[in-house]
Order: structure tokens, then sequence, then C-alpha cells
């Protein structure tokens, strides 16, 4: 089968193509056909995070040529025309339909079987945009629309390698670690979901960019907070900042209070030197580190997880990484540990395909006028 996949749910817009066969357990393979990808990080920087509206024009701006690029490295893309009517789908997303119509009139239907498309969770604004751009391809080229969780695509990339899925046991737990999400899910099988632990306020990687922003570093901070910190790795911190509810009987967890303590420092320690920076963003980094690797050790324990899984972009955090891996070989439990490779880690449409393509196996095709974007969707 071979999907066509969007992603738009944040700041990035994502077109792949892949194809797969087999199923979980019976010899799952895939190519990439073709991945395309481009951050809108440079647009939203000037505003220290992203803004909605402003991802809803870049979307719309860069989804047909994304599309064409994905399509051309498949080798997809020929002559042609696509002539059905896409009526008044794309009423809202004028650009798009302008480019989209051009497209349509020079190419033809290219060889692909299913639609995935990112429906939640994110930013209204910006799902909808892909919604729209999938249901009007779904009617130009008569093909069917799965809709795809954006946390699934996380956890069925991290689950997967570079041409199937690792092999691995349940009960699976995963550790996703967003810039709108922290959370422990519990999988007792493949594609089946149980809430275990979430964030109470901040997700830790808006907590990485509200604290880079507090010491004026660009945005996304995530990466800029890593980089500082492996500077000075190795050294004592010459702050110390709280580790919110890392004693707490439960799962959940709480990052704005560790954001207003670092608020404090950088108030108190003020011109801020480049040295004080980096220490700041070591202690910062260890005391994201230590909550959810003490949270991760106390739910492998309960739930006796077989397999580990970490995914979304502050998986691709380093120190992250190789504190869990060191975490679970000190204590000698048994648990594989999935994570997913850095530079697949931060959004990305080819994630929506692997998971888009899962769900086409179990007929989870859905009727175009029924698919809405919900931001606050949830895994089930
Ligand atoms: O999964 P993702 O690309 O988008 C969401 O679905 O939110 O995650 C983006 C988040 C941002 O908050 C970014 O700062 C963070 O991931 N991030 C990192 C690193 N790379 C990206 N956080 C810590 N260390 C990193 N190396
Ligand atoms: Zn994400």
């Amino acid at each position: 089968m071979r999907v066509l996949s969007i992603e738009t749910s944040c700041d990035e817009t994502g077109v792949s193509i892949i194809e797969a066969s087999g199923d979980f357990n019976a010899d799952f393979s895939y190519r990439v056909l073709g991945n395309a990808l481009l951050s809108q990080a440079a647009v939203h920087a000037p505003y220290g995070g992203v803004f909605p509206n402003l991802a809803k024009r870049e979307h719309e701006k860069n989804l047909v040529p994304l599309m064409q690029q994905a399509l051309v490295e498949a080798d997809l893309l020929t002559a042609g025309s696509s002539i059905a009517d896409i009526g008044t789908i794309l009423e809202r997303e004028a650009d798009l339909r302008t480019q989209l119509d051009a497209f349509l009139s020079e190419y033809a239907k290219p060889r692909i079987d299913a639609i995935a498309v990112t429906h939640g969770p994110g930013l209204e604004p910006a799902l909808w945009v892909g919604v729209n751009f999938a249901k009007a391809l779904a009617a130009a080229w008569q093909l069917p629309i799965v809709p795809v969780n954006h946390m699934e695509g996380h956890i069925v990339l991290s689950a997967t390698g570079e041409d199937g899925l690792a092999s691995f046991k349940f009960p699976l737990l995963s550790l996703l670690i967003s810039g709108g999400h922290t959370e422990l899910v519990l999988s007792k099988e493949w594609m089946q979901y149980e809430l275990v632990g979430q964030t109470r306020d901040d997700a830790v990687g808006e907590a990485f960019d509200k604290v880079a922003r507090l010491m004026d570093l660009p945005y996304p901070g995530g990466p800029e907070i890593s980089r500082l910190a492996a500077e000075v790795r190795g050294e004592k911190p010459l702050v110390t900042l709280p580790r919110p509810m890392i004693d707490a009987d439960n799962y959940d967890f709480s990052f704005s209070g560790l954001k207003t303590a670092v608020r404090k420092v950088v108030e108190a320690n003020q011109p801020l030197t480049e040295n004080m920076k980096k220490h700041i963003a070591l202690e910062f980094e260890n005391a994201c580190a230590d909550v959810l690797i003490a949270k991760t050790k106390r739910a492998i324990e309960e739930f006796s997880a077989e397999t580990i899984l970490i995914g979304g972009g502050v998986s691709a955090n380093s120190h992250i990484r190789a504190s869990l891996a060191k975490a679970i070989e000190k204590s000698g439990y048994e648990t594989k540990l999935l994570i997913p490779p850095p530079a697949l880690a931060t959004d990305n449409a080819l994630m929506i395909a692997l998971a888009g393509y899962f769900r086409a196996l179990k007929d989870e095709f859905a009727e175009p006028v029924t698919i809405r974007a919900n931001g606050n969707l949830k895994l089930t």
C-alpha cells in the first residue's frame, strides 16, 4: 500500500510518501519513497513561540510545493490532469486553492492508495489546513482518507526502525515529550493506549522554549538549551533548581514552577554572563531529565513494562536519552528501550504515514465530511 501523508499540527509542514506491506508481528516492512519537510521556526522566532495564524498561512503557502517535492522524489509525478471537482473544500484557504488548482491541471493522479492526515492534537487553525488539503486531494484523486493522531505518529515512528518494526514485548510504556505534551502512556497491545500520567501545566518542550526565552535564546529553545548545557556538562552547576513532583506518588508532571524558578535565578543574576546561561541550561536540563526519568522508572515497575519508548521533539535531547538509557541499565530491568533517530524525533510527515498505514490496515478510513481538526484529540 502506498500512503501519502500530511502533517500540519504545529510549525512544521510535512508531506511524505511510503510504500508499506505486512502488519504488526506479520512482516511489516516499508520504504520511504518521498519525504518533504519545512520548518517554520525562523518565521515564528521573533514571537518566541508558535503564532497559530501565521502557522496556518505558512502551511497554506508550502503544502503544494512540498507535495510536489515528495512526489518528484518518489518518481510519481507525471504530466496530465486530475479533473475531478474539489468544490468548496478549500474556500477558507484561497492561496492553497489557487496553487492546488494549478497543480491538478498540470499533473496526473499519482499511483497512491490512501491519504493520511493529522487531525489532532495541535493548533486547530494549522490542523485545519492539512485536513482540508487532504479532503481536496481525496476528492480530486478519488482516494480514501485515514485520520491520524499526531501522538500515535510519534509512538509508531519510535517503534519503527529503518525498514520495519523493532521487535518488542508488551506492556509498552511510552514517554511522550514534546512542545505540547508530557505524557506516560501504557499500551497492552499494539495501537491501544491508556494514559497513566501527564503534565498538570506546561509541557516539557514548552518549558525549554520559555526558559530559552528568559535567557534571550532563539526559538525553538530545546536545541539551544541543550547546546549550552553540553558546554559545561561535567561541572558542578552554579545554580540549584527544584525537581517538581519528583516524589509525588503518581505519574503526573509539572514544569511551570521550574520555569518560574529559572525566572527568579535570571532576575537575581543580572546581567547574565555567558557562563551563567550555560549553568542555568545545565541545571534546567538536569531537572527535567531527573523528573522525567524518576516517574518513568516508577511506572516501569508499577506496570511491569517490558518495553519503554520515548517520542516527541524533546526525545531528541541527548542528555535525556542517555540518562534514561543509563537509568534502565543501572536498575537491572530487562526493559527494552526504543528511541527515535534524533532527526525524526521532532515533527515530520513520515510518522503520520506510518501510523496512517497501520490504521488503514484496520480499515479506519473516514468519510471526508466527518473529519474535523481537533486540537485536544486524545489517544484511545
Ligand atoms: O514534537 P515536536 O516537534 O512538536 C510538537 O508536537 O510539539 O516538539 C517540539 C518541541 C519544542 O518545544 C522544542 O524546543 C523541543 O521539542 N526540542 C527539544 C530538543 N529538540 C527539540 N527539547 C530539548 N532538547 C532538544 N534537543
Ligand atoms: Zn509532535
